[in-house]
Order: structure tokens, then C-alpha cells, then sequence
């Protein structure tokens, strides 16, 4: 039986008259606890969306024609996001909006089969590319590919960022950007990470982690590694706001297990050391040194990451995809994500089981990320 507690009348109420104190934190968790975990995630977009809406940048919506993507677009111009350049068939979209009542005046509509500019990028295509062979004929061929073509556009000047996935394999959304838009100077790698935004604010920066890389790089060598490691740290200051405390994980914490598997990671955390001095890194560390304060003092003493870290840099695809899974699906973690990092614009993969506020989120970040 659930037991209500008379909130109004208490001090009247002869059958039950909690302690001041009790009440005290019963309102408190009704007003803080039960509300922060969404506000906390709304706070966080709605600090994304705001930068977003004084940049202005024009972002490519590669599956023009599919629904989320003209429901998210119509929401991306109302709330002044972003501008939106759709790609697909004109007569398609219109039909489709006109059919669900969707309004996307204001986006930009280009067809990638028709374009007056398709000439052009097949040049600046063959250009990237002669040495891989790449012809005009087969270059115009390629533009057919809304995939292909929303990079080029943004490689050509004409866009400032592209989201697209919501009906492609990540792989074919990110093969055509790392091929085209490639990396940003000074780094290799193009890696991908999630925001977790945790119901447990004791953990990480007030409930927030940064989890990388859990899209891209299948097995990062240790300066692939490295690099992945400073780039998230980039992307948690730009992005998630928050100053980062970057914790190298692995099965060992300093030692404990001699491995290949732990070399890798030592190794990484001295590259990533050498090449970011300034940053917050440590590691080898396991999971629980890097988020608990008792284990982090025991296991690492003196570090000042272990239980306090914020960045969790796993050692490789499989464990940092499982790994942030079973954070959203058992600890029911918001995850926001995959955020694509070190590529020279920003191309950002949906899930195809994204929803339209998922596509608008990520047209809001990748918005900002285009600076
Ligand atoms: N950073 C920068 N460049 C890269 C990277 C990278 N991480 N990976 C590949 N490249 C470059 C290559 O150097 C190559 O360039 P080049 O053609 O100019 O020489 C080009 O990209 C293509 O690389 P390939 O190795 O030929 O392409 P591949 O078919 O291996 O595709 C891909 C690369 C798509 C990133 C692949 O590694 C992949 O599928 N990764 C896993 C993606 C995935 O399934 N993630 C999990 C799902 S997402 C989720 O659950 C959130």
C-alpha cells in the first residue's frame, strides 16, 4: 500500500507529523532528485542549442527524403537552430510535406542527381583523390550518393556540417566523409564519443562522463589511442562544457596485471602525456579507480583523476560500445551520441533507431561543433 503524506495540514494532522527535517528532504528529493536527471540533460541542451543558434551554420540533412529527417528540419528552422540544406528529390519532399503537414520553408533544397555544381565537386573529388585512381566519370557517379555528396558540399565551401544515418550503416555515413572532409591538422584519427548523463550526480562532473571511443576506431594502436584520448578532451570542454578528468581504462590499475592489453594503454597514457601536457590523464586504471574515490586512493594514490574522472577513454571499440550500452540500458543513463570528433568539419552518424528530437539534438551540436 502507498502510504501518502498530507503535505498541506501537516502541522494540524494528529495521525502523522513528520519531523521538520524529514519533510525537509522529502520536498527536497520531490523538487531536486525526481526533476534533476531531466533538467540536468535539458540544461545541457539547451546550452548546446543556444551556441548553436548564435552560429548560424548551415547543416546538410543527407536523408532529405525520410520522415524524422523533414520532422526534425521543420523543428531545426522554427527553433532558428541551424539553416537546413536538404538532399533529395524535390518533388518527393514536397509531396511528403505536403502529405504530413510538415513546414520546411526556409530549408534549402538540393537534388544531387541535377545540381548545377555537380561538375565542380566531381573536380574537387578527383582532385582529393587522383592518387586512388579516381576519374570524373566515376566521380560524378559517386555524387549520386547523397553520402558522398553532403561531404564535397561541405569540402567545397558550401555547407558547414552534414548529420545523416538515420536510414545508412555508420560505416557508409562515415567511409565518404573520412575519404573527402578527412581529419583536422594535427590529428589522424576520427574517433566518436557519447555523452552519459548519469542519475547519479556523485559520479563524474555532476553526473556527467564523457565515453569515447565508442563509434569508430574497431582496435586504436597507442598513439591512436592518445590522440583520442586529447581530442575528447577537446570535445568535453567545447561540447559537454565541463573540464576534463581523463581516466585510461583497462583491466590493471598501475601494474596490478602484466599484459599486452595493459602496455597498450601504459603507453598511451605517456603518448597522450608527451602531447598534452596541460590535460588531466591517468592510467592504466580500472573502472572503479577511475569513478570511486575509496578504490581510486587505494588502487592510485595521489592521482587526480582516480575517482574523480570525468573522461573514460576505453581501450578499445568493443569494450567502449558494450560499455556505454549497458550504462544506458541498466543504469538508465541518458546518452547523447555518437558525438564524431578530429574530423576536419563536423559529420555526425544517427542511430537508425533515432527519434526526431535525437535528429534535432544532433543537428544542434553539430551546428556547434562547426564553431
Ligand atoms: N580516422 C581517420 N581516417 C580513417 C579512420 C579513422 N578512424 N578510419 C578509416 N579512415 C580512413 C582510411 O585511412 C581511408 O582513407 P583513404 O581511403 O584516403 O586511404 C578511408 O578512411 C577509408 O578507410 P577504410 O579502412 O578503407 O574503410 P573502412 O571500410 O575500414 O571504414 C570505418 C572505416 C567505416 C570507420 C570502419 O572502421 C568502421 O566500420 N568502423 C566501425 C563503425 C561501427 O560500426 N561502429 C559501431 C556502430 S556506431 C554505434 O553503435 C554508436
Amino acid at each position: 500500500m502507498i502510504r501518502t503524506i498530507p503535505i498541506f495540514n501537516l502541522k494540524k494532522s494528529s495521525i502523522y507529523r513528520p519531523r521538520p527535517s524529514l519533510l525537509r528532504n522529502f520536498a527536497y528529493y520531490l523538487i531536486f532528485k525526481v526533476k534533476s536527471f531531466k533538467t540536468h540533460t535539458m540544461e545541457l541542451l539547451d546550452h548546446i542549442k543556444n551556441r548553436a543558434r548564435k552560429l548560424q551554420n548551415r547543416i546538410v540533412l543527407a536523408e532529405g527524403t525520410e520522415l524524422r529527417t523533414l520532422r526534425a528540419a521543420e523543428i531545426v528552422l522554427k527553433e532558428k537552430l541551424a539553416k537546413i540544406i536538404l538532399l533529395g528529390n524535390p518533388q518527393v519532399i514536397a509531396e511528403l510535406t505536403r502529405k504530413e503537414g510538415i513546414d520546411i520553408s526556409g530549408a534549402e533544397i538540393i537534388d544531387p542527381l541535377t545540381d548545377a555544381k555537380r561538375q565542380h565537386y566531381a573536380e574537387i573529388m578527383v582532385e582529393i583523390r587522383k592518387s586512388k585512381g579516381l576519374t570524373i566519370e566515376d566521380a560524378l557517379k559517386s555524387l549520386n550518393n547523397p553520402l558522398v555528396f553532403g561531404p564535397i558540399m561541405i569540402k567545397a565551401g558550401d555547407a558547414d556540417g552534414e548529420i545523416a544515418g538515420a536510414i545508412n550503416a555508420t560505416g557508409d555515413v562515415l567511409r565518404p566523409a573520412l575519404q573527402y572532409v578527412k581529419t583536422l591538422p594535427g590529428v589522424s584519427v576520427v574517433s566518436g564519443v557519447f555523452i552519459m548523463i548519469l542519475k547519479n550526480k556523485a559520479i563524474g562532473d555532476n553526473g556527467i562522463l564523457i565515453f569515447a571511443d565508442c563509434a569508430v576506431m574497431p582496435d586504436p594502436d597507442e598513439k591512436q589511442l592518445a590522440e583520442i584520448a586529447i581530442t575528447t578532451a577537446k570535445t568535453a570542454k567545447t561540447i559537454a562544457n565541463i573540464e576534463p578528468r581523463i581516466a585510461m581504462l583497462s583491466f590493471s590499475t598501475k601494474g596490478s596485471a602484466k599484459h599486452a592489453l595493459v602496455d597498450k594503454v601504459v603507453n598511451a597514457t605517456r603518448i597522450a602525456h608527451e602531447m598534452a601536457p596541460e590535460l588531466m590523464i591517468d592510467g592504466e586504471m580500472q573502472l572503479d579507480a577511475a569513478l570511486n574515490e575509496e578504490v581510486g586512493q587505494l588502487k592510485s594514490p595521489g592521482s587526480l583523476v582516480a575517482g574523480k574522472a570525468n573522461v573514460l577513454v576505453f581501450p578499445g571499440l568493443e569494450a567502449a560500445n558494450i560499455g556505454y550500452k549497458l550504462v544506458q540500458r541498466l543504469a538508465g543513463a541518458e546518452a547523447i551520441g555518437p558525438i564524431l570528433q578530429g574530423m576536419a568539419a563536423p559529420i555526425n552518424d544517427l542511430s537508425r533507431g533515432c527519434s526526431v528530437s535525437d535528429i534535432v539534438n544532433m543537428a544542434a551540436i553539430t551546428a556547434t561543433q562547426a564553431g
